[in-house]
C-alpha cells in the first residue's frame, strides 16, 4: 500500500464518523475500515485502558488474549511509554505476548483523547518487517484523526 493512501483513508474515516456520536460504533468502523484497507495483516484491533490494564476491545482477526498489564508485551509497552512500538520481528521483542502464531511483525499506537491514554491500536502482520516508517506515519495520522473525532466523549 502506498503511504499516500493514508490521506484517503483518513477522509473515508472522517466521512464514516462525522454524523455519529456513539463511540463504540465509531471504534468498530475505524477497525473495519483499516482491517480491509491494509494489505498483509492478520489482526487489527483496540485494547482499551480499563482500571489500569489493557482489555480487548473491537477487533478483526482470530480471538486474542483478553487482558494485558501496562508495561507487558508490545501493547503494554506502547501504553507505558506513550510511544508507538514498531516491531520488525516480534520474536526479538522481549516479553512479546503471542496471540496468533502467524504474527511476525507488529505495530502498536497509543490512543490519547483529550490528553488521556484511552487504549492502543494493535496491528499484526504475518510478514517480518511489514510496517515501514511511512506506514507508521500514516497509521499515526489515522489514530490522531480517530482521537480528535472522539474528543469530549466517554470512551468505550
Ligand atoms: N502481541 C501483543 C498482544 C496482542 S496480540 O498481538 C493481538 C503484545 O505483545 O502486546
Amino acid at each position: 500500500m502506498e503511504s499516500s493512501d493514508y490521506n484517503l483513508l483518513k477522509a473515508q474515516f472522517e466521512a464514516l464518523v462525522s454524523d455519529e456520536p456513539d463511540v463504540l460504533a465509531n471504534v468498530s468502523n475505524f477497525i473495519g475500515l483499516l482491517f480491509n484497507a491494509l494489505d498483509n495483516i492478520n489482526w487489527l484491533g483496540i485494547y482499551v485502558l480499563r482500571d489500569g490494564e489493557l482489555v480487548l476491545g473491537p477487533f478483526q482477526g482470530k480471538p486474542a488474549c483478553i487482558r494485558i498489564p501496562i508495561g507487558r508485551g508490545v501493547c503494554g509497552t506502547a501504553a507505558a511509554t506513550l510511544e508507538t512500538q514498531r516491531v520488525a520481528n516480534v520474536h526479538e521483542f522481549p516479553g512479546h505476548i503471542p496471540c496468533d502464531d502467524a504474527s511476525l511483525s507488529e505495530i502498536v499506537v497509543p490512543l490519547v483523547i483529550d490528553g488521556a491514554l484511552v487504549g492502543v491500536l494493535d496491528i499484526d502482520s504475518p510478514t517480518t518487517d511489514r510496517f515501514s516508517a511511512s506506514d507508521q506515519d500514516g497509521i499515526e495520522l489515522l489514530c490522531r484523526a480517530f482521537c480528535e473525532s472522539q474528543s469530549g466523549r466517554n470512551f468505550i
